[in-house]
């Protein structure tokens, strides 16, 4: 018999948020104060979680925050990070695989640190945590794990050659383990944004210049809103707002080769002006 199924349980769980000093990971955190037991607040970037966590005490009084600032890509401090907040929380009921960064490049140019730092981000620390909290959440048939994917999990798109390959990974990984682990009662979902308004495109290597128009893009709120809608029903994906439904129908329904021509043929005008984004450098 296929199993229904499995809903992420929120309410009064111990919840970890990657990447919860800015964005998507921020909001995530606002939306589901109310809810959790405790809340782990994980980036680098100490103040910010600091702020946050000042926030949400005050609207929640009944809540427990932890607030870890780590630099995930780090594995051994990644993995202090969870041993920390398992002895003085208990076993994590939620992860929120949020934290991300984008690399917007010729491949050849992109400095290969900036890549590595990427691919560390995106893929291994993601799947490090990912593996890492499963065994104790298989023992309690409990559990849920929301993988912030991206609409490039599903597409392609020259210039952002390393980004998408990074996220077809959490996409590969999310939708195999979310047939894996339904029948043990854990809600696995991957959501697949288009352009949300946060601090990504600032962060996008050397060509930084790249903006998002309003008209087209969520916000971090938006974007939170309906990703944990989906988790918590337990959905395999969710493609947020109506847009990003659209431009996926549309790519789906367009042939790879026609997509592939099209980029082909405006590769040269593309070329042209990420080479001056860029200055080439060996790779090491
Ligand atoms: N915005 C978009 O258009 C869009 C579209 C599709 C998918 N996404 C995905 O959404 C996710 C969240 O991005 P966002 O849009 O909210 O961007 P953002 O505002 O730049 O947030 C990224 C978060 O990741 C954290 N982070 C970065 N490097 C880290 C590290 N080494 N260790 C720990 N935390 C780290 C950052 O915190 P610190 O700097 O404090 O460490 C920040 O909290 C990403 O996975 C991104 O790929 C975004």
């Amino acid at each position: 018999m296929v199993r229904a199924m499995a809903r992420a349980p929120i309410d009064q769980s111990v919840t970890l948020i990657t990447g919860a000093s800015s964005g998507i990971g921020e909001a995530i955190a606002r939306q589901l104060a109310p809810r959790v037991r405790t809340m782990v607040l994980v980036a680098r970037r100490e103040a910010r979680l600091r702020t946050l966590s000042e926030e949400l005490l005050r609207a929640n009084p009944q809540l427990i925050v932890i607030i870890e600032p780590c630099d995930i890509s780090d594995l051994t401090a990644c993995g202090a990070m969870l041993d920390r907040v398992e002895r003085s929380a208990g076993p994590i009921d939620i992860l929120i695989n949020n934290a991300g960064i984008g690399h917007m490049a010729l491949y050849e140019a992109a400095p290969w640190h900036e890549l590595a730092a990427m691919i560390q981000l995106n893929v291994v620390a993601l799947s490090y945590l990912t593996r890492r909290v499963i065994p104790s959440m298989v023992a309690r048939r409990k559990g849920g794990i929301l993988n912030i994917s991206s609409g490039f999990g599903l597409e392609f798109l020259p210039l952002f050659a390393a980004y998408v390959g990074t996220k077809h990974y959490v996409t590969g990984l999310t939708e195999g383990l979310h047939v894996e682990l339904t029948d043990q009662n854990i809600a696995v979902t991957q959501s697949c944004p288009g352009p949300v308004q946060t601090e990504f495109s600032q962060n996008l290597g050397a060509d930084n210049d790249v903006q998002i128009p309003s008209l087209i893009s969520l916000t971090a709120a938006q974007c939170a809103k309906r990703s944990l809608a989906a988790f918590e029903r337990g959905r395999a994906m969710v493609l947020p707002g109506f847009l990003m439904k659209f431009m996926a129908l549309s790519g789906a329904l367009s042939p790879r080769w026609l997509k592939r021509w099209l980029y082909r043929w405006a590769m040269p005008t593309l070329r042209a002006r990420a080479a001056k984004a860029l200055t080439p450098e060996t790779t090491s």
